[in-house]
C-alpha cells in the first residue's frame, strides 16, 4: 500500500479511539440523525474545504462540491442533494462558497479546449457572456478573472432562485436563507459578497 494511504488509515484509527474517548456518545450521536443548517456549494479543489475552515464539526454542515461551484439547471446530483437538503433536512441557509484562484474558472475563461470538462465550464461561459462589459472593462487579467469567481457566486445564487425546490419552498414560506461567499486560500479568510445581512442591491451584481 503507498505510504499516504496508510498513513491516512491510521490516522483515522486513532481519530476514532480519540474521538470515543473525549465523549463516548460522540458517533452514537451521529449514528442517530442528522441535522444540519446549512447546506454547502463549493468548488472541489483540494485547497478548500469549506466545513474545515468554518470549523464546521460532523453532522453540521450538508455538503455538496463541483468543479467551479456550478448549480446547473440540468444537474440531477445536484438537485436531489438540493431538494433533500431544503425538503427533508429543512437547512435554513445556502451558501455557495467560490474561491478565489479557482482553476475551473480560469480555464472557462481562456480560449484552450480541454475536452469533456469544456461542457461544464459552458456553464461559466454564460456568466462571463452575461457580464462581458464590466469584465472587458477590467484590464488587468487577474483581478478579472477574481470579479468572474464572484459574479459566478452571485450567478449561481440565481440559478437556486430558479430552481422549482426553491421557488416551492418560497410559495411555503419556509425558503433558506442565500449566501455568496468567497474563500482566499492564500489567506484562509473567506470574503462575504451576499447574503441577508448585506444590502442586497449593493451586493447584487
Ligand atoms: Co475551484
Amino acid at each position: 500500500m503507498d505510504d499516504f494511504i496508510k498513513q491516512y488509515l491510521e490516522y483515522n484509527q486513532q481519530w476514532a479511539q480519540d474521538k470515543q474517548e473525549e465523549d463516548s456518545e460522540y458517533f452514537n450521536l451521529l449514528a442517530e440523525g442528522q441535522h444540519p443548517k446549512a447546506l454547502l456549494l463549493g468548488c472541489s479543489d483540494s485547497r478548500v474545504s469549506p466545513s474545515v475552515v468554518i470549523g464546521a464539526d460532523l453532522g453540521e454542515v450538508f455538503v455538496h462540491r463541483n468543479i467551479a461551484n456550478v448549480v446547473a439547471h440540468s444537474d440531477l446530483n445536484f438537485l436531489s442533494v438540493f431538494q433533500y437538503a431544503v425538503e427533508v433536512l429543512k437547512v435554513e441557509h445556502i451558501i455557495v462558497v467560490g474561491h478565489y484562484g479557482c482553476g475551473g474558472i480560469q480555464a472557462a475563461m481562456s480560449n484552450n479546449l480541454y475536452g469533456l470538462i469544456d461542457n461544464w465550464l459552458a456553464n461559466i461561459k454564460d456568466v462571463m457572456t452575461l457580464h462581458e462589459a464590466e469584465l472587458n472593462a477590467i484590464a488587468d487579467e487577474q483581478q478579472r478573472l477574481n470579479r468572474l469567481v464572484e459574479l459566478n457566486v452571485f450567478e449561481q445564487i440565481n440559478n437556486i432562485r430558479q430552481t422549482s425546490v426553491f421557488r416551492k419552498a418560497q410559495q411555503n414560506g419556509i425558503a433558506p436563507k442565500l449566501h455568496g461567499w468567497v474563500y482566499n486560500f492564500s489567506t484562509g479568510l473567506i470574503n462575504v459578497i451576499f447574503g441577508p445581512e448585506i444590502n442586497s442591491s449593493a451586493s447584487r451584481v
